[in-house]
């Protein structure tokens, strides 16, 4: 692989460990891809935040990082921690709170952003063509395919290398000839809500694999169906970018076509409890726009929510903020509008969390590993149904 004189000396330590072993894993990353070079990039955007899911090992990595004064070039986003700073903290053991906190403090240190978000998109939306170095499966697939910009599925690691160096290897991606479509996926059967569009995504990602599919037979598609859409196709498969443009010719490539008997058994097989009455209903997997809380505290209107039921809705602190008219009514009904945490990386177990129901595939697809709970997978508007008083 090429590099600069600039990035050679980077290379062999003259800008101290810390830039080097950043350089050092992005060279490795990029020989292993075959890449040539590396090119700058706008953004980087870390996972791997949450201590439930690092781990002491990759936090002490952190520390010694921070430590040897490794800093971000170039702007920084992480990923949700495992709680929310106002409601869960107070439930949960100091130790972890204070493991959390310090993983945080060393993100700080080095200069990232604390967005703790996995819709770093709301807060600034990439240029269109922009190379970005973002980890977080759903805003890779959302920033490909939505938003228009360029970027490989990057680990923890890489992705905290490219943040640290302010480039990342061209392979994959970042080329043009990478990012045509190679499949067809016909959707044969009208998808009424989210959650369908979330099915769909699981239904296609584990057919997939890495490939780049057209999905034709899209109807009444709004920016948050399509987010439910890339997570879910991230989940079951290396997806890392989708087409939905009516006007892209299938030509001779492989065609799917997906039935309605294909959604419905993937929302079935989403779901494995018989238990009406979940303790948790989560809305906000990949987190909320401003637009989907406006919908939920529409929906609400004035109800409460059940007694021994929690209802949370995940986003950031910046959307919680805009939305700040719309969080008090949800808040009213004794819902909770948490920022900063991924209910998937949180401590449900600790908290005694048995059954969730979501509008999230991904959620209902994780869950019932990561947090060892059944699961409901519904529409956001049958969730509502289910948390709030008749
Ligand atoms: Fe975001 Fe966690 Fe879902 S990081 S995409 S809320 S699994």
């Amino acid at each position: 692989m090429y590099l600069t004189k600039e990035e050679e000396r980077i290379y062999d330590g003259e800008h101290g460990w810390a830039n080097q072993i950043c350089m050092k894993i992005l060279v490795r990353l990029g020989e292993l891809f075959s890449a040539t070079r590396l090119i700058p990039i706008s953004s980087a955007h870390i996972s791997g935040v949450s201590y439930k899911t690092l781990g002491d090992a990759p936090a002490e990595f952190l520390e010694r990082l921070a430590d040897a004064d490794g800093k971000a070039r170039v702007k920084a986003t992480l990923n949700p921690q495992s709680f929310d700073p106002e409601y869960l903290e107070k439930r949960l053991p100091k130790h972890i709170r204070e493991k959390q906190f310090n993983i945080l403090r060393q993100f700080e240190k080095m200069g990232f952003t604390q967005s703790l978000t996995c819709t770093p998109y709301y807060l600034e939306k990439p240029k269109r063509g922009s190379h970005l170095a973002w980890a977080e499966s759903s805003a890779v697939v959302y920033a490909n395919s939505v938003l228009g910009a360029w970027t490989n599925r990057e680990g923890g690691p890489s992705a905290l290398a490219a943040a640290i160096i302010g480039k990342t290897p061209d392979y994959g991606m970042h080329k043009a000839e990478n990012r045509k479509p190679n499949i067809l996926a016909k959707v044969e059967t009208p998808l009424q809500n989210e959650a369908k569009f979330g099915a769909l995504g699981i239904y296609l990602g584990k057919i997939l694999e890495d490939n780049i599919p057209i999905i034709q037979g899209l109807k009444n598609v709004s920016e948050e169906k399509l987010k439910q859409l890339g997570a879910a196709l991230a989940t079951t498969g290396m997806v890392n970018m989708f087409h939905c443009d009516i006007h892209l010719e299938g030509g001779k490539m492989e065609k799917i076509s997906v039935e309605a008997g294909d959604i419905k058994r993937t929302i079935e097989d989403l779901s494995t409890s018989s238990k009406t009455k979940p303790k948790l209903v989560f809305i906000g997997c990949p987190h909320c726009s401003l637009n989907e809380i406006r919908q939920i505290a529409t929906l609400i209107r004035g109800k409460t929510v059940e007694a021994g039921t929690e209802f949370w809705v995940c986003t950031s602190r910046y959307v919680k903020k805009k939305a700040e008219d719309y969080v008090k009514k949800i808040e009213k009904s004794g819902g909770h509008v948490l920022t900063d945490m991924c209910t998937i990386v949180s401590w449900t177990e600790m908290l005694g969390i048995k059954t969730i129901m979501t509008n999230s595939a991904k959620t209902a697809y994780y869950a019932p590993t990561l947090n060892k709970v059944e699961t409901v997978f519904a529409p956001l508007k049958q969730c509502l149904k289910t948390v709030l008083e008749r």
